[in-house]
């Protein structure tokens, strides 16, 4: 959905950065585009831009866990553990929440396959955003892998806007329009 809604926003005349991990996926002329690997590294490209920006949209799937120990060297067999330890990666939206000044407007994506409404829900307060996008990824043609998408936009004022199954770009559309209305 990140690609889409960086293509709709620039539709709307919007300045558009878009970062990313490294797909191969292409956006409109005109969105800037970063490409990052880690959690760790996203988070330090959106801080770098969040203080100038009117509206940040996080649709980005970010690896919830990182490997705790990164080996400079490869490991022999008999070296490794059969264990892998894995440590939290930061929760960007959650800093983002944190840091956000009056004006700004923060929107974050929730995919969930059950009780998608209240998860988004405790959310949408949890991080201190103004938008949530819940998406059940438990239906079929939506969300990951698909180029369709059925969404219910919740608002931090109790709005519950739901986005029928359309493709991608469309629902992007709709999502821009009510959040910049
Ligand atoms: O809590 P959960 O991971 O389901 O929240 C999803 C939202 O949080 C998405 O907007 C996603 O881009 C964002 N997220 C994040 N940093 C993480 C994990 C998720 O910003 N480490």
């Amino acid at each position: 959905m990140g690609f889409a809604v960086a293509d709709a926003a620039r539709e709307r005349g919007w300045e558009v950065d878009l970062i990313s991990g490294p797909v191969t996926l292409e956006v409109k002329s005109g969105v800037r585009q970063t490409f990052v690997e880690t959690a760790d590294e996203m988070l330090a490209a959106c801080l770098d831009i969040f203080a100038s920006c009117d509206f940040m949209i996080m649709a980005a799937a970010v690896c919830d866990h990182k490997p705790a120990l990164v080996a400079k060297s490869k490991l022999k067999k008999g070296e490794m553990s059969t264990i892998l330890e894995l440590e939290q990666t930061p929760d960007i939206l959650t800093e983002l929440g944190r840091r956000k000044a009056s004006g700004q407007n923060l929107v974050g994506f929730a995919a969930e396959t059950n009780d998608c409404l209240s998860n988004g829900e405790r959310k949408l307060r949890e991080k201190n955003l103004d938008w949530i996008v819940v998406n059940d990824v438990s239906l079929p043609e939506c969300g990951f892998a698909s180029d369709f998408n059925e969404v219910t936009l919740l608002g931090r004022n109790g709005e519950i806007v739901p986005i029928d199954l359309s493709p991608k770009l469309e629902v992007a559309r709709i999502l821009l329009e009510r959040i910049d209305s």
